[in-house]
């Protein structure tokens, strides 16, 4: 893991978000694990406005739709996979954009991507090798805490490492 922070606010958490946002490019991948009213899209939120989303554009959760598309310095690809049940679904949404690696993924319920693998360890579906998890969790009211894991980062090279 690469750090454990605690929020006290929806705004603290858009700020957390927004400095990852900042660090991030084309070809990463956030996973966000965490159950309802987790902090999810707030964090969402705070990771497009790093990732330049110009002031008048809003991140909200796609209700009909599993995937959105917002600009950015590079694509956004904002997945919620609340409402996924199969597999089958996600094959036929036709991802390839949102993995080719133009730009950046963020996927809510990111826990219906993972599968067992051989080591008794889940890895993510769908070829996502290096990612970012973060798992978003209610400890009161207002605060949340964020566990921030990297996955087959290169710690020389990426700027997730730079996070204070
Ligand atoms: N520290 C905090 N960080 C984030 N959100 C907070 C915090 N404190 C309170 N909140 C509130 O909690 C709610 C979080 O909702 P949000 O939609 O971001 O969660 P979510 O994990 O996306 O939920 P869902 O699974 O339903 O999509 C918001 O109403 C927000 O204002
Ligand atoms: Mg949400």
């Amino acid at each position: 893991m690469l750090k454990r922070l605690l929020t006290h606010s929806a705004e603290e958490t858009l700020e957390l978000g927004h400095k990852i946002g900042e660090r991030l490019g084309a070809g990463d991948c956030v996973l966000l694990f965490g159950g309802l009213g987790a902090g999810k899209t707030t964090f969402t939120q705070g990771l497009a406005r790093g990732l330049g989303l110009p002031q008048e554009e809003y991140v909200r959760s796609p209700t009909f739709t599993l995937v959105n598309q917002y600009p950015g310095r590079i694509p956004i690809y904002h997945l919620d996979l609340y409402r996924l049940d199969t597999m089958d679904e996600m094959e036929q949404l036709g991802l390839e954009e949102v993995f080719s690696g133009d730009g950046v993924c963020i996927v809510e319920w990111a826990e219906k991507l993972m599968a067992p693998t051989c080591e008794d360890e889940f890895s993510p579906l769908f070829g996502i090798d290096s990612h970012l998890q973060i798992r978003l969790k209610i400890e009161g009211d207002d605060s949340r805490s964020v566990e921030i894991t990297t996955v087959h980062l290169n710690p020389e090279t990426h700027p997730i490492f730079s996070l204070q």
